[in-house]
């Protein structure tokens, strides 16, 4: 980590700062920002003492290396296209895409340049999920069968508002599938399995039990079942019910191991049937697995440690000039699980193909494809983000949202 610093500048000053924060300690020096809310800008600016950019051109122009972006959600594609092309690699959180037709884009630019391209998923960083990926690779529970993966994060209608400043901001778009990537990546992370088809349900949000102080359009939940390559399935379920769960479990041909539902949920549980224990070898054992590597710097970091080895293995791939584990097409992946995941909820859980953009005869197919949910590609043939069409916020919530969002300075519509 002590070799020449790469210049890097980070889009995005909400989320975008815990990767700013983050750059020294793994080699890099953070060198500008770029964000077009100008106050939020400006006090980061100070923060960091960094130039500050409000277009993001002007900030390619700056002296940089790489690039991190943290901007809008489903803006990622077209910015991460744009830096491969003036020649930086490029960190994006998730997700990669927001339709085929962008993931195939993306997949082509980062082949053309040959440039880093890091796919964000700090969740596959966990201290219990390196330590699965360890022992599945030992062989500890054989193949997967069967995988769950939970990413689910209820908030209250304060809380939604200050988080989706404004009336189309995506988090009042996105239908519950499309934030599938933290269920999804521990799930590849730990068996080197790609997701070939999905089935799933949609859960509209209910009136009774909301509160409904927000503005958001979208369902509350999904269920999806995934077929990967193995012939094994994956349930992913999230995303906003109440009772909030981050959990994974791996069912495979010589056991199970999955971390805690309570108490200490980064403790790992591994179990063994009776017939399949080999000598010596407890039929379960719990225990809280360290960090692989640099366990000082991890505990510090957010996200359970995820935040430090983003950032960590993308310096890594740049300093060492190999594509890194989470590559454009493992984050094209999972980022397709939740598009095409909701072209099955809106046919009541009929099977749709995940399809592979390592080969380009499969892009040619689905170069064209701009089948989107958010409100600026909104026309006749587009899906709504719910399986109950059109959503109207009532005037009331429309009314509270507006106050939430005057109180952080935030002016648009
Ligand atoms: N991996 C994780 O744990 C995690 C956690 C939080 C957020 N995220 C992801 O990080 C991203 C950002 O999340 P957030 O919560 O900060 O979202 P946000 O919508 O609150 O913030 C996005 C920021 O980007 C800025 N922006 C938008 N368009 C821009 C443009 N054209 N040029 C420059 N700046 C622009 C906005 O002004 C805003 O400050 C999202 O993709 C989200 O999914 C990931």
């Amino acid at each position: 980590m002590a070799e020449k610093k790469i210049r890097v500048g980070v889009v995005g000053v909400g989320r975008g700062m815990s990767f700013a924060g983050m750059a020294e300690q793994v080699g890099m020096e953070l060198v500008a920002l770029c964000d077009t809310w100008e106050e939020k800008l400006r006090q980061a600016g100070q923060r960091c003492g960094v130039a500050t950019y409000t277009d993001y051109e002007e900030f390619l122009g700056h002296d940089l290396d790489a690039v991190i972006l943290a901007n809008y959600y489903h803006e990622h594609a077209p910015f991460a296209i744009k830096a491969l092309a003036a020649g930086k690699h490029v960190m994006s959180e998730c997700i990669a895409c927001k339709t085929l037709g962008e993931g195939v884009a993306l997949a082509r630019a980062v082949e053309k340049s040959g440039r880093i391209y890091f796919f964000a998923e700090n969740y596959a960083y966990f201290n219990y999920v390196q330590e699965m990926r360890r022992l599945y690779q030992a062989g500890e529970i054989g193949e997967v069968q069967y995988a769950e993966g939970e990413y689910n994060h209820p908030v209250d209608s304060r809380t939604m508002n200050l988080l989706s400043p404004g009336l189309n901001h995506w988090r009042n778009h996105i239908p519950p599938t499309y934030y599938p990537t933290h269920a999804m990546s521990p799930i590849m992370f730990v068996t080197d399995t790609r997701p070939v088809s999905v089935n799933a349900l949609s859960i509209p949000r209910s009136e009774q039990d909301e509160q409904r102080l927000h503005v958001r359009r979208n369902d509350i939940g999904a269920v999806i079942l995934c077929r990967l390559n193995n012939g094994a399935v994956a349930r992913l379920m999230g995303l906003m019910m109440r009772g909030h769960s981050i959990w994974y479990r791996f069912h495979g041909t010589r056991g199970l191991m999955e971390n805690l539902r309570t108490g200490d949920q980064s403790s790992l549980r591994v179990l063994h049937e009776e017939w399949d224990r080999r000598e010596g070898e407890p039929a379960e054992r719990i225990y809280h697995p360290e960090f692989p590597v640099h366990p000082e710097l991890a505990e510090k970091a957010g996200h359970g440690g995820g935040d430090f080895f983003t950032s960590y293995y993308f310096a890594e791939a740049i300093r060492r000039n190999e594509p890194p584990y989470l590559d454009v097409y493992r984050g094209i992946d999972m980022t397709l699980v939740g598009i095409q995941a909701w072209r099955s909820c809106l046919t009541n859980g009929a099977p749709v193909e995940i399809p592979d953009f390592r080969q380009e005869s499969v892009r040619r197919q689905y170069e064209n494809d701009d089948w989107s949910p958010f409100p600026e590609d909104r026309r006749p043939g587009q899906p709504w983000p719910s399986i109950k069409g059109e959503i109207t916020p009532s005037p009331e919530a429309i009314a509270y949202a507006r106050s939430v969002w005057a109180e952080m300075g935030y002016t648009g519509e």
